[in-house]
């Protein structure tokens, strides 16, 4: 008797081991954080791991035995006992990929796909998660059979859209479904080998008694799909929005339930959208891809190193190009700097796109070994484009474009610098050195500032490289 009979044998015998079941069964109460998805037992004020207030709500969970386990086995894929085996006899072999039709969605993934898997995309209303994957999937639908649920848009809608956008929609299935159940139900019948679920805050599981969107549903309807994904090998691609503060709404909660988790977010340039991976059980998470939204739908940005670069012809003090690196290429940003007199007796230390206590550091060691006093002055740095930056390359424009404003002196537009500071004023060297200067001349930048260790070994035509090994020599650099 397998694992399947054995379940099934429980609910068909009338007996005391029926009984005993049920009452296990019975549905089951938890307090649940709206924010974090952490569950107690007992209402709390604060909560534990995330540390909201009032956030603890009373949710029915459902049976015990886990709505996923009784729903599933009823569906029929609760699946064998798994077989065990010693680790060397586990298969190494790659993950089983294929293509989104999209190399930056790809790259985002660690290169497509992954059979078997889900992925969460998030993003703002808006945001364009709709419309990318409505065309991934009537891309994909071409070789694969592909199912694409919408609990939220009309079927009409989405065929209009498609219409408009010029997309092949001959083979994509389409299902206008909330119920996580009814749509297992349909993909055991269709087998797609693509699911995408729009959106997961309108699914809902008999016997959760939350409402669709509440932190109940969501989760375990996210949690019964994935199972379903896990077990067919189907790709499961969940929709789900964000909230203002960058929450996805309650579905933060299923960061541990899915495999990869992308984000897609606004640029400060309405065209451009930037997607990135927060989480990735198959790959890397420093991927970049960046989408221009355009009347003919999302459009990849095939070599965005630049997009973010729109100065001004006149040459301003407080601004300075440097080069990032982001995944597996460089990417121009512009940093900007504005240093005001301060009126307060704690002057302001205020950041978009860099950390703040990484811009306090820097001012720190620009005093102590730069001789340059912030103390009685407001410092901003802002870093153009939307971009987070979340290495230490930035370092020394940061610094040189801070001192431009101090001193209202422009520095040169042809400039480019990186480079890491550290504490006792050294500038030290940051990785892809070369890949970061070819691409600085490739855009038209014909001096660079960069750390003495990072120094090409053969010249880059058209590029004077200024070394530095420390902050003092590149203060006297500009
Ligand atoms: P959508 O994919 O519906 O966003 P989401 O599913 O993340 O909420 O995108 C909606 C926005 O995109 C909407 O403001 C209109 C715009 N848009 C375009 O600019 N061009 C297009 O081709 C499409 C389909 C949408
Ligand atoms: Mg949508």
């Amino acid at each position: 008797m397998d694992h399947a009979e054995q379940l099934d044998s429980i609910y068909l015998r009338k007996d005391f081991t029926q009984r005993l079941f049920m009452a296990k069964a019975k549905s089951r109460k938890a307090y649940v954080c709206t924010e974090c998805g952490s569950e107690a037992a007992k209402w709390q004020g604060q909560c534990p791991d995330c540390k909201a207030w009032n956030t603890y709500k009373e949710v029915n969970l459902g049976p015990a035995a886990s709505p996923s386990i009784a729903a599933s086995n009823k569906a029929g894929f609760a699946g064998a006992l798994s077989e065990l085996k010693t680790l060397s006899e586990v298969d190494v072999e790659e993950a089983p990929r294929f293509s989104s039709g999209m190399t930056e969605f790809d790259r985002v993934l660690g290169g497509g796909f992954v059979k078997g898997s889900a992925v969460l995309i998030g993003g703002h209303p808006g945001a364009g998660k709709s419309t990318i994957l409505l065309q991934v999937l009537c891309h994909v639908a071409q070789s694969m059979n592909a199912l694409y649920v919408s609990g939220e848009e009309s079927l009409q809608q989405i065929a209009a859209r498609a219409q408009r956008l010029g997309l092949p929609t001959n083979n994509l299935k389409m299902l206008a479904e909330t119920s996580a159940e009814n749509i297992v139900t349909v993909a055991e019948q269709e087998k797609p080998g693509i699911i995408v679920i729009d959106s997961i805050q309108v699914m809902y599981m008999n016997g959760v008694d939350s409402v669709p969107g509440g932190v109940g549903q969501v989760k375990e309807s996210a949690a019964f799909l994935t199972r379903y994904a896990k077990q067919s090998g189907t790709v499961l691609l969940i929709v789900g929005h964000v909230t203002k503060d960058n929450s996805l709404a309650g579905p933060m909660t299923l960061s541990h339930i899915i495999d990869t988790q992308i984000m897609l977010g606004n640029t400060d340039d309405s065209r451009f959208r930037m997607m990135r991976a927060t989480k990735n059980r198959f790959g890397q998470v420093n991927e970049l891809g960046i989408f221009a939204m355009t009347e003919t739908g999302m459009k990849e940005v095939k070599n965005p190193s630049a997009i973010f670069l729109s100065r001004t012809q006149e040459a301003t003090s407080g601004s300075i190009i440097s080069v990032l690196w982001e995944g597996t290429r460089p990417l121009l940003v512009e940093i900007q700097g504005l240093v005001v007199e301060s009126q307060l007796g704690n002057p302001r230390r205020v950041t978009v796109g860099v950390e703040q206590n990484r811009l306090a550091m820097l001012l720190a060691i620009l005093t102590r070994h730069g001789g340059i006093f912030t103390s009685d002055q407001d410092v901003f740095l802002n870093v153009v484009g939307g971009v987070k930056i979340t290495e230490t390359s930035a370092d020394l424009a940061s610094l040189l474009t801070v001192v431009s404003s101090l001193r209202d002196t422009p520095l040169p537009q042809d400039l480019v610098a990186f480079g890491e500071v550290g504490l006792a004023g050294e500038i030290r060297p940051v990785a892809n050195g070369q890949e970061r200067l070819v691409e600085a001349a490739k855009h038209g930048f014909s001096r660079a500032i960069v750390p003495a260790a990072n120094q090409p070994r053969k010249p880059i035509p058209g590029l004077t490289v200024i070394a530095v090994k420390k902050l003092s020599e590149a203060l006297e650099a500009i």
